[in-house]
């Protein structure tokens, strides 16, 4: 069962190299579930019971279903993010190296491990704007094939490596491209190919590097995988799957996926945005309810905040708190931060502990060393939009901003699990200080 969902995460992954092919991916999983597309620049029909999705950006995305019974209703949410760290190509990518090589010119995308991407099979994927007489046409790339190297420097050159390195982005991280000097257009000409369309057409790109190596399960009793990107979209997958099998009558279901993450979700589709708020909103609306009756129902809404989580390292575990850390393969782990950094508080954490006591699923508890800052996530910057009882969540991983990262086999299926049983039930706030986790 395990080694199942993990070929299905592998799969999602692969076909997943950006965050705008992990909201197509997930848009075409709600299309075979009979999910309705919306658009924000339109009107919205909501029916009780019905199942919808809106994407912002066509990098982040939330979908929702609605419940039959919605008089005294609330939002269970799990939101994650698409986002990885990587580097981003420049507008103007092309650096011709003594007229034998080109490599090109790119910057980093949020904090990545640079070593990781070192000696490995990378290419190019993103969104091309594709101009086509008056309109500017969003369309995704991938280029599907080992286009892109960034070889290390040997170590006859650079004695000292082993005993420190620093890398300059600049410098150090360039992948090459091409063993002669390319045409000027060259690259631009390869993107045009791949879509079918010409040069003169592409009019703006968000082009990423990706990791091509395959994804791997190992270890002695086959309980490790490895792959690009496990932060986050182990979460984004696990939670959709949960989201898709759970529901209950009297709440509106609410998946998201926010981009952006890795470089603090400060943008119109990152979890800083209006994107959840106004979504939420307009759902109220469309289902006749008052502005009354939203507040009403954020008051009893629970969100699960999910991203990955700092398994102990085999080799540094003074690196991780004396009592508070987590192990892969042994459940959904719950994080605390004194700052609120991670949104979890006593309540949240009760509620969420009652849940997966009532699935089966372990759970265990994370906190930073207190002589360390920690990596920050989305649940707490989503709080400043919408402000409801939230609890942080993540699956314990190690070598979390690699370009190839390794987690547990038995822990999506446990997020599978535990946010099937989250959608599954009602939590109601019957009075100030009073919450009750109902079934459906
Ligand atoms: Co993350």
């Amino acid at each position: 069962m395990y080694k199942e969902v993990a070929q299905k995460l592998f799969s999602f992954v692969k076909g997943s190299p950006t965050p705008f092919h992990v909201v197509q991916n997930i848009s075409d999983t709600l299309e075979g579930e009979g999910f309705e597309r919306l658009k924000e620049g339109s009107a919205w029909n909501i029916r009780p019971g019905g199942k919808y999705y809106v994407t912002r950006n066509g990098s982040s995305i939330l979908a929702f279903k609605t419940g039959t019974q919605l008089e005294n209703y609330s939002f269970h949410i799990a939101a994650s993010h698409s986002d990885s760290p990587t580097f981003k190509l420049k507008e103007n990518a092309q650096i011709d190296i003594k007229g034998k090589y080109t490599v090109l010119n790119t910057e980093g995308y949020g904090g990545m491990l640079c070593s990781t991407w070192f000696d490995r099979p990378l290419s190019l994927a993103g969104r091309v704007i594709v101009k086509e007489g008056n309109r500017l046409v969003s369309r995704l790339l991938n280029i599907d094939r080992d286009l892109l190297m960034i070889p290390s420097l040997a170590i006859h050159m650079n004695r000292e490596v082993n005993e420190k390195q620093s890398l300059n982005k600049q410098k150090d991280m360039l992948p090459v491209c091409s063993g002669r000097t390319m045409d000027a257009d060259a690259l631009k000409n390869m993107v045009a190919e791949e879509l079918g369309a010409e040069a003169k057409q592409i009019y703006g790109t968000d082009l990423y590097l990706y990791n091509r190596e395959e994804p791997s399960i190992w270890g002695a009793e086959d309980e490790f995988i490895s792959c690009p990107k496990l932060d986050d979209l182990e979460c984004a997958y696990a939670s959709l799957q949960g989201f898709l099998q759970g529901g209950n009558s009297e709440t509106v279901s609410v998946y998201a996926c926010f981009d952006n993450e890795e470089v603090g979700s400060g943008t119109k589709q990152g979890a800083a945005s209006t994107f959840l708020c106004e979504v939420l909103t307009r759902v109220n609306a469309a289902m006749g309810k008052s502005p009354e009756e939203l507040s009403r129902a954020l008051a009893s809404s629970f969100m699960l905040s999910c991203d990955n989580a700092h398994a102990v390292h085999p080799n540094y575990p003074e690196k991780t708190d004396v009592c508070n850390c987590v192990y892969m393969n042994e459940g959904i782990v719950i994080k605390s931060h004194a700052g609120q950094k991670y949104t979890s508080d006593a309540m949240s954490i009760a509620l969420f502990k009652t849940i997966c006591e009532k699935a089966g699923v372990p759970v265990q508890f994370f906190a930073n060393r207190s002589d360390m800052n920690g990596g920050s996530t989305l649940g707490n910057i989503a709080m400043s939009q919408v402000s409801v009882n939230t609890v942080d969540i993540g699956l314990a991983q190690l070598a979390m901003h690699s370009s190839f990262e390794t987690a547990g086999i038995k822990d999506a299926a446990y997020l599978v699990q535990a946010s099937e049983a989250f959608f599954n039930s009602h939590i109601c706030e019957t009075d100030a200080g009073v919450y009750e986790v109902k079934n459906g």
